[in-house]
């Protein structure tokens, strides 16, 4: 037997955010349809996805929630693989960069970059933001601040690995030249040589020394290998590259096709082919940049989620509303090859009444209730062709080429439309036909029979056709036609017509797609989403309602607190608290030494010279032993975010407030 030729598809890791939104599914659920695809034509496929966990960020929003990064992590990571679950996403593997194995291999693939002299050792600079300690390029900084927490940055140093990317210029552009088929749709070449390769790379920082959530330098420990080569090295740590265990790797590499998104392409296009040279590695054969699904005109990202004002957007909440294959569908049809598409509530109950309802589901049940009707459920044997079967038979006959032309040119939504091209046909078959009028004449039980086998057998071939897209429907169409489902496993039985046996018994299902009645919908899923945003308000004001409920008091009470402006001379960690600092202040004449619980908000440095509001009569405490003489002022928001509070200019410490 000849062996598989084998087909390795990727998507992008994920990053653990927990708002994950339709337009997160698009990437996923687009390689599954390539997946299941590759798979029915005979190839050996391994479907990759997972998660990218690393960075500050994330180890930020851990602590936030009181827990270790890891941990915080793994229930995250437990809902993707729910919402791919829901969606029927059929990887192979599931790589999370936490993973020994992901670990182990980014940290041979940084000593073998070393080694080569691909990756040296400098300083980085750039703007830092103290409490966030998060570096900034001059781009990045809005309004010359920070772009997370909108405070003041200053320019820091920082010793730092950098790639030698700039290394690569030309051999990019080379690659690009000799394989016009690398980088799709071809928009994105332009893009990447005119911002990016015609001005010339720059060498990449590799590595940080200002966090620890990453995969520690192996040679150097004070670094994390920062981002991308942590990132990009999953695609060949999940099949065991510099491994003991590297079938997966002898047997797959290079990738046939990465799909990421156009935002993430630079990174595949130009700084991953630049590792694997440097790695002395083959190339992956396809980089493909999809659009977004835009709802409203706005990416989904996070921080324009709050923009979105009625829009169904969570996977689980669809799915359950509409089935998986309504979704499915959505996101593989709405799309254009290489652009965006838009999402609206409306647009995905059109697509579902207009392809799914009316087309398809129109073409199952009449055929159904029309063999049902006629003959009792099963077809009898005889046979009588016309003209106008020919065009029905031809297209049905010609649809696996059709589809395999399309999806070779990655062009997934023209497979669909081809598919549902040959659904419009038969409905209009069905009306030029008009069995109706055949039934009334005896003679015509013959060519009846033919109509409706003709109906059956396309319905087959569409039902094993649209297998990789939809995963749930095609089956109960297939069962329907007494074709056993689970045994369709490839392409082959849609090569002829006329696979079905002549005395074809179909069965009748409940309706596939029920029409959706679309104001009415709508209306419901505006109140729906209005009400979990008035529900997830009401929450945030309980907790600041919580927060403020104290007894009233008189003026004499409040005039019994003494209130003074402090500036702050020396700030240094509390050992083995991740909340204290302790600081010394000058009140006036005065100095004192405070603990304060702000550590998770700032870092000693950006302290110093700072002024504060104090408490100044307040009985003196020992926390962790050492004593604290008043008390800092500080606000606090519900989900925990501190700020200190600060006189609006300049004012003499000692100052009073009152
Ligand atoms: O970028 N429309 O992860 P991620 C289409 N960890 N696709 C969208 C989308 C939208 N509205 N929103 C998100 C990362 N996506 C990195 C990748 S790879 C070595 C590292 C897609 O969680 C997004 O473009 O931000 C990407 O393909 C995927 O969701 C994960 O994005
Ligand atoms: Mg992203």
């Amino acid at each position: 037997m000849q062996e598989k030729e084998k087909f390795y598809i990727t998507t992008p890791i994920y990053y653990p955010s927990g708002d994950w939104h339709l337009g997160h599914c698009y990437t996923t659920t687009v390689c599954d349809a390539f997946a299941r695809f590759k798979r029915m034509n005979g190839y050996d496929v391994f479907f990759l996805t997972g998660t990218d966990e690393h960075g500050q960020k994330i180890a930020k929003k851990a602590e936030e929630a009181g827990m270790q990064p890891k941990p915080f992590i793994d229930g995250l990571v437990a809902k993707l693989k729910d919402i791919w679950s829901l969606m029927d996403i059929t990887y192979d593997k599931f790589i999370r960069t936490t993973d020994e194995e992901h670990i182990s291999c980014v940290q041979k693939i940084f000593e073998k970059l070393y080694e080569k002299g691909e990756i040296y050792k400098a300083e980085y600079e750039g703007w830092y933001c103290t409490p966030c300690e998060s570096f900034w390029t001059e781009s990045q900084l809005v309004e010359g601040k920070c772009p997370d927490c909108g405070r003041e940055v200053s320019r820091e140093k920082e010793e730092s690995y950098f790639f030698r990317l700039s290394k690569y210029t030309d051999k990019i552009l080379k690659l690009y030249e000799d394989n016009p088929e690398f980088l799709q749709p071809k928009s994105r070449v332009n893009e990447m040589v005119n911002n990016f390769l015609k001005p010339g790379l720059t060498d990449l920082c590799v590595s940080r020394t200002s966090f620890n959530w990453g995969i520690p330098v192996s040679f150097d420990k004070k670094h994390v290998v920062y981002v991308w080569i942590d990132a990009l090295s999953n695609y060949i740590s999940a099949l065991g590259y510099l491994s003991e265990k590297d079938e997966n790797f002898q047997k797959y590499w290079p990738a046939d096709l990465h799909m990421t998104a156009k935002e993430i392409i630079r990174f595949h296009a130009i700084i991953w082919p630049a590792i694997l040279m440097a790695l002395d590695l083959p190339l992956p054969k396809q980089v493909y940049g999809h659009g977004w699904l835009l709802i409203g005109g706005d990416k989904m990202s996070k921080s324009k989620t709050d923009k979105i004002k009625t829009e169904l957007v969570h996977p689980v909440a669809l799915c359950d509303r509409y089935g998986s294959d309504a979704v499915r569908y959505f996101l593989l049809r709405e799309i254009p090859f290489g652009s965006d598409g838009i999402y609206t509530n409306e647009s995905l109950l059109k697509r579902i009444n207009t392809d799914l309802a009316n087309d398809l589901g129109n073409l199952v049940n009449r055929t159904q209730a029309m063999i049902e009707k006629y003959f009792g459920g099963t077809l009898p044997t005889e046979r009588e062709s016309a003209p106008v079967d020919e065009e029905l038979i031809g297209m049905a006959s010609g649809l696996y080429g059709k589809v395999c032309s399309a999806m070779d040119a990655l062009n997934v939504p023209e497979a669909l439309t081809e598919i549902f091209r040959v659904v419009q046909r038969a409905n209009k078959y069905v009306d030029d036909t008009a069995p109706w009028a055949l039934v009334k004449d005896e003679s015509k039980r013959a060519r009846l029979a033919t109509v409706m086998y003709n109906l059956a057998e396309t319905l087959r071939i569409v039902a094993v056709m649209l297998k990789p897209y939809l995963t749930k429907s095609p089956d109960i169409i297939l069962g329907s036609l007494g074709v056993d489902a689970s045994a369709v496993m490839n392409f082959d039985s849609v090569k002829t017509f006329g696979v079905l046996p002549l005395n074809v018994t179909v069965t009748k299902t409940p309706p596939l797609f029920p029409r959706i009645d679309i104001q009415k919908e709508l209306a419901e899923v505006e109140a729906l989403v209005l009400a979990e945003k008035k529900e997830k308000e009401k929450k945030v004001e309980i907790k600041v309602e919580e927060q403020t409920q104290k007894p009233e008091i008189s003026i004499d009470d409040f005039a019994k607190v003494q209130l003074k402006v402090a500036t702050v001379l020396e700030a240094e960690e509390v050992p083995k608290s991740d909340k204290l600092l302790k600081l010394r202040v000058k009140i006036g004449n005065e100095e004192r030494q405070v603990v304060s619980g702000i550590k998770k908000a700032y870092a000693p440095e950006y302290l110093i010279g700072k002024q504060v509001v104090m408490v100044t009569n307040l009985k003196p405490v020992k926390l962790r032993g050492i004593e604290s003489q008043g008390m800092i002022i500080c606000a606090e928001n519900a989900e925990g975010k501190l700020a200190f509070l600060t006189p609006e200019v300049a004012i003499e410490d000692g100052s009073e407030i009152f």
